[in-house]
């Protein structure tokens, strides 16, 4: 069964891939083709001419439209057949599918499930985006080789920062202390306070503190992938509020990820950032940095992954860390059933085909 949630926006791209050229990208496990329009409005189709299924993305932009490599049908961007040669009447169901597109936070983000659902208030608030004050690295791409679940179950868990980020985010500060987790609608929050401890290595490279520090984390995961942790450090003493933890060492990360296949995800992220904000020197260390950490998660997950698919077990034994993790797959989980069952009562989607 397919582990993805449909109703939903994921970025597609970020903004700066798609253009006027044609750009092939698997998500959701399906393949599909995006470009720009003449008016730069982002466009997109399932990457398979329905005529002999010829993939999309090895044909033309012709102006607005994409014109087929092997014989030459034309759509538009909306998936209607504009165009076939040597042939005057289009036939109804000669059309590609397309999806819904907004473009916001430098990223073109894709509804792959029902359109009726597509509103675009649902995209996740990005904190502190375009503030003074507050430094933005963006534009940023990994590639993953295991499923999207894998990597929420590891984003909501900061208990691992002391073993796989020892040398970025982490230390052995934080070996002991428990981490608490939130559950709201849509959205699952892990978190939990260091205090009195020496500041990790990228707090000690950035900010200025002379003594031991406090430190937070807080993982929220908005469903069904979209990740933010909220970071930072005050010197230990200071009140743990909003306003002090403003005027500390902050940082808002997002990850957001995108699936491709059941066994590999799309990982975008950027960051925002109150320290050192005016520095583009600062920037490229942080992207440095923060590259660093998710391959560090990148590579123990793709031996997760691996040793999954070969025992066909996720885990054997579940620990009180996996509480967060646990809940997220229950609410995804439950948002499959959901769209199953929707899908169950709509009727039958019409195949397309080219008399
Ligand atoms: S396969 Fe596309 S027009 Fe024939
Ligand atoms: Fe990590």
């Amino acid at each position: 069964m397919s582990s993805f949630v449909k109703n939903a926006w994921y970025v597609a791209a970020w903004s700066r891939e798609i253009g006027r050229h044609l750009t092939a990208r698997t998500i959701l496990g399906e393949n599909l083709v995006f470009w720009r329009r003449q008016d730069g409005t982002p466009a997109v189709l399932v990457d398979r001419c329905p005529h002999k299924l010829a993939p999309l993305s090895i044909g033309t932009l012709v102006g607005d439209d994409l014109q087929c490599g092997y014989h030459g049908m034309t759509f538009s961007g909306s998936g209607q057949c504009v165009r076939i040669p040597g042939q005057a009447a289009i036939p109804p169901s000669a059309c590609a599918q397309s999806f819904p597109l907004v473009e916001r936070y430098g990223a073109v983000w894709i509804w792959m499930g029902d359109p009726a659902l597509a509103d675009a208030q649902h995209i996740v608030a990005v904190r502190h985006y375009g503030e003074p004050g507050w430094a933005l690295v963006d534009g940023q791409y990994l590639h993953f080789d295991c499923n999207y679940l894998n990597i929420t179950d590891n984003l909501v868990d900061p208990a691992h920062t002391t073993y796989v980020h020892k040398n970025t985010i982490g230390n052995a500060a934080a070996e002991d202390v428990s981490v608490k987790v939130e559950q709201g609608d849509n959205q699952v929050l892990a978190y939990r306070w260091v205090n009195d401890s020496e500041p990790v290595p990228l707090v000690k490279a950035m900010g200025n503190f002379t003594g031991p520090v406090d430190r937070w984390q807080y993982y929220y995961l908005h469903l069904p992938s979209v990740s933010c942790v909220d970071f930072g450090s005050i010197a230990t003493g200071r009140e743990h509020s909003e306003q002090e933890m403003d005027a500390g060492l902050r940082s808002f990360s997002y990850n957001f990820l995108t699936p491709e296949t059941e066994t590999t995800t799309h990982y975008f992220w950027l960051h925002l950032r109150n320290y050192h904000a005016d520095s583009a020197e600062a920037s490229t260390q942080v992207a440095r940095l923060m590259t660093d950490t998710f391959l560090e998660d990148a590579a123990i997950l793709a031996l997760v992954q691996r040793e999954q698919e070969r025992t066909g077990v996720r885990e054997f034994v579940r620990l009180g860390i996996d509480n967060a993790p646990a809940r997220i797959r229950r609410l995804i989980a439950r948002r499959q059933e959901a769209e199953q069952a929707a899908t169950a009562t709509s009727p039958a989607a019409s195949q397309t085909a080219v008399a």
